[in-house]
């Protein structure tokens, strides 16, 4: 580099709003990585997940839910047939027609509603009917009766 050159270099000095993006974008960068590095501010996605979960089920709790999301879906009706084989059979029969608990593909008492049946299935009725909401959540419970109503309404195979 020539003399003339530096001597021209040390008098363009550089802009002032560009030195405070550039501390901004560091104060930034490293306050960022404080934040989300679970070794310094216990940060952490699962927590976040957690959270986040929680706040949703506030929102909506289960059973809010007034029409089944699964009606008419083959993949979850699948699903809801083993779930029904490995929690429900056991009481209602293999082909739902009813044993220790009632004949399912009949009238339901408690409603036939979708929102009534997931009550029923979530929170358990009074004369034995146990409450699956801890054991299978509402997903499953949503699919376990779909599998029951593609049998009761459209008579489909057991
Ligand atoms: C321990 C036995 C048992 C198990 C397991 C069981 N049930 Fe029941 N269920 C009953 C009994 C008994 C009743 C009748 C309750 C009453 O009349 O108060 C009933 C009632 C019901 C009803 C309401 C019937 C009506 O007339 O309204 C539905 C729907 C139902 N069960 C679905 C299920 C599903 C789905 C599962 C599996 C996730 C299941 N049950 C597991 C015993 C059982």
């Amino acid at each position: 580099m020539t003399e003339e050159l530096r001597e021209f270099e040390r008098h363009n000095k550089a802009p002032r709003a560009f030195l405070v993006f550039f501390f901004a974008l560091i104060a930034w960068g490293v306050y960022y990585i404080a934040r989300y590095t679970p070794e310094i501010s216990g940060w952490s996605q699962y927590r976040v997940l957690e959270k986040e979960t929680a706040d949703a089920r506030k929102a909506a709790p289960a059973g809010a839910m007034r029409e089944n999301p699964y009606e008419m879906d083959p993949k979850a009706i699948v699903e809801g047939r083993v779930i029904f084989g490995e929690n429900c059979s056991g009481c209602h029969g293999k082909d739902l027609k009813g044993g220790v608990g009632p004949d399912l593909t009949a009238h339901l008492k408690y409603g036939e509603s979708d929102d009534k049946k997931y009550e029923t299935i979530a929170g358990g009725r009074p004369n034995g009917m146990p409450s699956f909401e801890a054991q299978l959540g509402r997903e499953r419970i949503w699919k376990v009766l779909a599998y029951v109503d593609s049998v009761r309404e459209r008579g489909a195979k057991p």
